[in-house]
């Protein structure tokens, strides 16, 4: 499979994120109402002098659950230690990490839904006790200590809180969700990083650029990138509306922000399966593509925009969707659409 340009998910040529990335949170655009909360937590903590309250990030892939990370371990003045749940392999493994945490660090495991349910037993205690139950050597020599650890905040981010057990769900003491990013806060961004990269952009230059990004910072600093190259070679190095929309078009970002893939399979509803219902996984096979992927990265952003709709019975394509694909709708829908209303 061919890159997405408008894959959320990091990419090799991300990597430059890190320079791009807010260090703090005045730094931080958009998440409004995540960012006061998390904001009042970190100052109550700081001035008790204690670590703050675990907290899990969960949220649609590139919205800045790891920037969100870094900037709490920034604000609290302590260390952070990044992991993943697939990276974490034995219990084994998270013991060493938490044993070599400095009291009130950060602890940030992205991915947490992927954590193997041994690993998930050894951190309960560590979140809700401080301590760590380890088992020493085997059969009947085997025996039980109790390691107490320095106070920690764990910081875990996922894309699908619905995958989290309870008992882990249940240790975090805040629990925030990151929404896709309104347009404003998207060309702030885009500007932001302009800047950064000391690039000339015109407002409505970021402003298109803005509206294709599928509400994700991570996507809008791709495009821009992407943009900045036609400037230079069509142009004099500036991104303005004209050459940020002709540039687009060419990369086939349409105007909603929707590439092929999201086109396939919209059109595969409308075209296939007769508007839908279908089903997920025989949507997935239909066009070529993993259910996770459609499920995780494809669909929650046809769902925000209104472009599709998930009924008990399967995916459907909203008469939305038929206007912007230049479908018109059939007689059955809109007699639904009307009964409905
Ligand atoms: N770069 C990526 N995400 C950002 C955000 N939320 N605020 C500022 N810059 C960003």
């Amino acid at each position: 499979m061919t890159e997405r340009l408008v894959a959320p998910q990091e990419q090799p040529a991300d990597t430059e994120g890190e320079v791009l990335r807010p260090q703090r949170l005045s730094d931080y655009i958009g998440q409004k109402k995540v960012k006061d909360n998390l904001s009042v937590f970190i100052r109550a903590a700081s001035t008790r002098g204690e670590a703050l309250d675990h907290v899990l990030l969960y949220g649609p892939p590139g919205l800045g659950k790891t920037t969100l990370a870094n900037i709490i371990a920034a604000e609290m003045g302590v260390s952070i230690r990044t992991t993943s749940g697939p990276a974490i392999e034995r219990p084994g493994d998270l013991a060493a990490i938490l044993t070599a945490l400095e009291p009130r660090d950060v602890l940030f495991i992205d991915e947490i839904h992927r954590l193997s349910s041994t690993t998930e037993e050894i951190l309960y205690s560590a979140m809700e006790d401080g301590c760590l139950d380890i088992v020493i050597g085997k059969g009947p020599s085997a025996r039980s200590i109790r390691l107490s650890l320095p106070p920690f905040t764990l910081v875990g981010a996922t894309t699908r809180a619905g995958q989290l057990t309870s008992p882990l769900r249940d240790r975090f003491g805040v629990i925030s969700r990151l929404e896709f990013y309104e347009v404003e806060d998207l060309k702030a961004i885009i500007s932001r990083t302009a800047s950064i990269l000391r690039l000339s952009i015109t407002e409505d230059g970021a402003e298109e650029i803005a509206r294709r990004s599928r509400g994700t910072p991570r996507i809008g600093n791709r495009l821009l990138k992407r943009v900045r190259d036609f400037a230079l070679v069509w142009e004099d190095g500036t991104v303005n509306q004209t050459i940020a929309r002709e540039a687009l078009n060419r990369l086939d970002v349409d105007p909603e922000g929707l590439d092929q893939i999201d086109q396939k399979a919209l059109k595969t509803i409308i075209m296939t399966f007769a508007g839908g219902p279908v089903g997920l996984e025989t949507l997935a096979a239909t066009i070529g593509e993993e259910s996770v992927t459609l499920e995780d990265v494809v669909e929650p952003f046809l769902l925000q925009m209104g472009f599709l709709q998930r009924t008990p019975r399967g995916r459907m394509a909203t008469a939305r969707a038929y206007q912007h694909l230049g479908f018109s709708l059939p007689q059955s829908r809109t007699e639904t659409i009307l009964f409905q209303d």
